[in-house]
């Protein structure tokens, strides 16, 4: 593989290079941490709500936990005014954001977190507003000359067929070209395969429609959560360090979720090792709520810095067979590993409380030791359970995702070189 640097120049460069990129800086290595504006403010925002959500990510201890970018989606820019008649650059909305972007920028920056901004593919964004089509280079020396940090490139009013000069070409770039790293958030749907190219271009693809807030179903072109862990269950090996799927934004907090859905969502993406992009408001923020978003243990899964897969769907449940495809009842048991261990995700898709199993023998890391103790340790409470032979099982409230830790009774890991792929 070719190391190569990305430059803020260049997440214009599309997929005709073969071989991935890694930022030499790490940038992009474990999935994305941060909060966005959209699920909660759509198009009304403004300088103040980016500043005070920098305050709470610090005071709330998010910051600390590993939720570092703070990310602006559609509507920053001015409609109607859209680009400099002789700069080509962006003009941004001057009732929104007095100062500018930058100033907004430098805002975030000094409480030390990070800033993302939003741009589309197309001629315009999803929501109006003027896209980077055609002006990819000067977009990004713009961004870059703010000081943005991350890009959330969304897939709107792109041309059908369209076909453009950018190519990768890391040996073309001019001496004075940006070269400051910008954490490449791609929001192409799902659309087009990007799962198989994303990693040539991008740090992160979204895999689907939008996220909404509720537990199954559709409206219009977004989702409820069952649907999107289904879709998670046939396409999650697409995900490692450098380059991971993106499940979507968090809705935990938001809408009519109960508390055990709320749960399952958060340990889901966690095993996913999707963005973890929070996007619920935070000055109303409830504990219980808070405190899912804080779970070290799952954040820590997701983070991890040796094994970079996804959990896998190990068996489905009622006797499904693999790969099964259902928007209703996804696969209910996953398997995944860290350095601390060998974790199992009992996700309860039924409308009741479930007795859950997790037999040992039939957990591939396990299988060699099948016949040995192991120490189950809840991930939600940070407590052992115990210590179990040939399977653990416990009921599941409706709807809720228990995350175990599986060690040997000494606390080792039971298979230290086992990964899902
Ligand atoms: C970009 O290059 C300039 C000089 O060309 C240097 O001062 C700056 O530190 C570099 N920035 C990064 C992020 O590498
Ligand atoms: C993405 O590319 C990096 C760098 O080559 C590689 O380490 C990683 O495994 C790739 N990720 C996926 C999902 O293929």
């Amino acid at each position: 593989m070719h190391p190569i640097i990305f430059t803020a120049g260049q997440f214009l460069g599309l997929a005709s290079w073969a071989a991935a990129f890694v930022s030499p800086d790490g940038t992009g290595r474990l999935p994305a941490m941060g909060w966005n504006s959209w699920n909660e403010y759509g198009c009304n925002i403004k300088e103040d709500v980016f500043v005070n959500v920098a305050r709470q990510l610090v005071d709330l201890g998010l910051k600390d936990l590993g939720y570092q970018y703070v990310n602006i989606d559609d509507c920053w820019s001015d409609k109607e005014l859209r680009r400099d008649a002789n700069t080509k650059e962006l003009i941004p909305d001057a009732q929104k954001f007095p100062r500018g972007i930058s100033g907004t920028v430098g805002l975030v920056h000094s409480l030390g977190l990070k800033f993302g901004i939003y741009s589309d593919a197309g001629t315009d964004t999803c929501g109006g507003y003027v896209g980077s089509l055609g002006y990819e280079q000067v977009d990004a020396a713009t961004f870059s000359k703010w000081g943005i940090d991350y890009l959330k490139y969304d897939n709107c009013n792109v041309p059908s067929q369209w076909t453009d000069q950018y190519q990768y070409s890391p040996e073309g770039l001019g001496s004075d070209a940006p070269n400051s790293t910008i954490q490449y958030s791609l929001c192409a749907w799902g659309h087009a395969h990007v799962e198989q190219w994303g990693n040539t271009t991008g740090h992160s693809w979204r895999m689907w429609g939008d996220i909404m807030p509720a537990w199954k179903g559709q409206d219009q072109w977004s989702w409820g959560l069952m649907p999107i862990v289904n879709q998670a269950s046939l396409l999650w090996e697409w995900a490692d360090f450098g380059g991971h799927n993106d499940w979507d934004m968090l809705e935990v907090g938001n809408g009519d979720l109960t508390l055990e859905e709320n749960r399952s969502h958060f340990a889901m993406w966690c095993a996913f090792k999707s963005p973890l992009i929070i996007g619920t408001p935070l000055d109303t923020i409830k504990k219980p709520i808070l405190d899912i978003l804080s779970n070290r243990e799952l954040i820590d899964f997701n983070q991890d810095p040796v094994y970079g897969a996804s959990a896998m769907p190990y068996k489905w449940g009622d006797n499904r067979p693999v790969g099964t495809s259902d928007m209703v009842h996804p696969a209910a048991f996953w398997v995944g590993t860290s350095t601390k261990g060998i974790h199992v995700f009992l996700l309860n898709t039924r409308d009741r409380a479930v007795l859950m199993r997790a037999v040992f023998a039939e957990i591939s890391p396990l299988k060699a030791a099948a016949g040995e103790e192991f120490l189950v340790h809840d991930m939600w409470t940070g407590k052992d359970l115990g210590t179990f032979k040939e399977y653990f099982e416990l009921e599941v409230k409706t709807h809720d995702t228990p995350a175990l830790r599986i060690t040997m009774v000494d606390g080792k890991h039971p298979n230290a070189n086992w990964s899902p792929k």
